[in-house]
């Protein structure tokens, strides 16, 4: 019985010239083969799917292929090179960062790079999802990309290069790959339909390749569930009909849900799709477009500030690999929630407003607050707070929105002093003081949304 190989493995490139879209990346590679001048650590970045890991095999296949080609080719048909193909190679030696992550996973590592290589030139170690590795593992391999010995490389992948010590990324050679072209994609899909001798209309690779982001590896998982729903031509309304492309309805239904700040629409949308048995992917890859359009729509209105976030939020959604629907539902719900966030702009605003007031208002009795605070006010920020602030990981709106008319709240600094002599006015607070106390107020805002702002962005 034959063996079922996933498409993803069996079209992985086995030499430079079939991996599509990093000419620059390869022309390096390949100059410093011919140079004979390879580093000892290279660092391949990029979004899943573009080739970091297929390139470093092809790199460690090129350094100890006994025959390589005039281009800098590996030859393919060496016993080294087939080793490394069937990944049973003791030189070449892959390690997944995301499971080893600890310093005696790395200990290992640079113990057995002490020992010469066993049958090729060189030691190869590909770490993949490198910036996974914690603080004291990346110590540790600190100690020997410093006096790496001659006969070592060190390959890393990563879709995360921000998260790799600063330390790591000044000894290593950086190849940042590129997200590939729908065009490239598509040529590379036509190739595989082809071969498996699928006919497939005009429109329907075009279409899996825009879905994918410009991963390859996406796309080809995409082909791969196509195939087996197809069995005659592969049609674009198959893919609508299997993938769940989503419609312009769609998206009109999460405007109105935004506008209706209605919390129902999450789950009623995943039910939907559930219920289809369609992905939530290219839901958020076509809501991604959506929302960009219309942040480009309201680039001089105040609306801005919610499409940026709401961005930021899908991008970082898409960059993981599956979007199950229960990440959808919560990714919806924080996408309808930001939208009624109050906006640390509109907050200085009015506490600036409340303050003018104050000022201009008479003497000697402080105004009513212009809202009352709901009962139970959930912190009463004291003034330590507001020299010292903590990031605040996130303050729900009811809050903001009760904290507000603080008036309520008496400040310490507003206890009238002990009185010599008579009575003093119990409760009544000063102009001048209360308009401290906003003040005071409306610094603890600025440094409370800022908190959460920043925080946000981080994230
Ligand atoms: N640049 C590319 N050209 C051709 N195929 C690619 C490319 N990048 C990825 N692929 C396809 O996707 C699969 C996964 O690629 P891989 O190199 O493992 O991606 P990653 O960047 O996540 O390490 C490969 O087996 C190959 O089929
Ligand atoms: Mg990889
Ligand atoms: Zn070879």
């Amino acid at each position: 019985m034959d063996h079922y190989i996933p498409i993803t493995r069996k079209y992985r490139p086995q030499k430079f010239s079939s991996v599509l879209g990093q000419e620059a990346v390869i022309q390096v590679l390949i100059n410093s083969l011919s140079k004979d001048r390879v580093g000892y650590a290279y660092l391949f970045s990029g979004i899943r799917g573009t080739g970091k890991t297929t390139l470093a095999r092809i790199f460690a296949k090129a350094l100890n292929c006994h025959s390589p080609t005039p281009e800098g080719e590996p030859c393919n048909n060496c016993p080294s090179c087939l080793e490394i193909t069937s990944g049973s190679s003791l030189d070449v030696i892959e390690i997944d960062g995301a499971s080893n992550r600890g310093i005696d996973d790395i200990r290992q590592i640079t113990e057995s790079a002490a020992y010469a290589p066993s049958s090729g030139r060189f030691k190869i170690y590909i770490i993949d999802e490198v910036h996974m590795l914690t603080k004291e593992a990346f110590n540790a391999l600190l100690k020997t990309l410093e006096e790496p010995p001659a006969t070592v490389k060190f390959f890393f992948a990563t879709t995360e290069p921000q998260k790799v010590p600063p330390t790591i990324l000044s000894r290593c050679q950086r190849f940042p790959l590129k997200p590939l072209q729908s065009e490239q994609i598509t040529q590379k899909l036509a190739q595989i339909c082809d071969a498996y001798g699928v006919p497939v209309e005009e429109e329907a690779l075009p279409l899996i390749s825009h879905l994918s982001s410009g991963s390859v590896r996406d796309a080809e998982s995409l082909l791969e569930k196509m195939l087996l729903f197809t069995d005659t031509t592969l049609t674009k309304q198959n893919i609508i009909d299997v993938l769940g492309i989503p419609s312009q309805e769609d998206f009109t239904a999460f405007d109105k849900a935004l506008n209706e700040n209605d919390l129902t629409f999450p789950f009623r949308f995943s039910e939907k799709l559930q219920s289809q048995g369609k992905e939530p992917k290219p839901f958020i890859t076509g809501l991604t477009e959506h929302l960009r359009l219309a942040l480009r729509a309201n680039l001089n209105t105040p609306k801005k500030d919610y499409y940026i976030r709401a961005l930021d939020y899908l991008i970082e959604a898409l960059s993981s690999q599956t979007i199950s629907y229960i990440h959808l539902e919560v990714l919806l719900l924080k996408l309808l929630r930001q939208q009624k966030r109050l906006q640390p702009e509109t907050l200085v605003d009015r506490l600036e407003q409340l303050e003018k007031n104050l000022r201009t208002a008479p003497q000697q009795e402080i105004a009513p607050p212009p809202k009352p605070a709901p009962a139970p006010a959930p912190k009463a920020p004291t003034p330590q707070k507001v020299k010292a602030p903590q990031p605040i990981v996130e303050i729900p709106q009811p809050m903001v929105e009760a904290s507000l008319p603080f008036a309520e709240t008496p400040m310490p600094k507003a206890e009238a002093p002990p009185a010599p002599k008579p009575t003093p006015p119990p409760k009544t607070e000063t102009t001048q003081q209360a308009g401290a106390n906003y003040d005071t107020l409306l610094r603890f805002a600025g440094v409370e949304l800022n908190g959460s702002v920043n925080k946000e962005f981080k994230e």
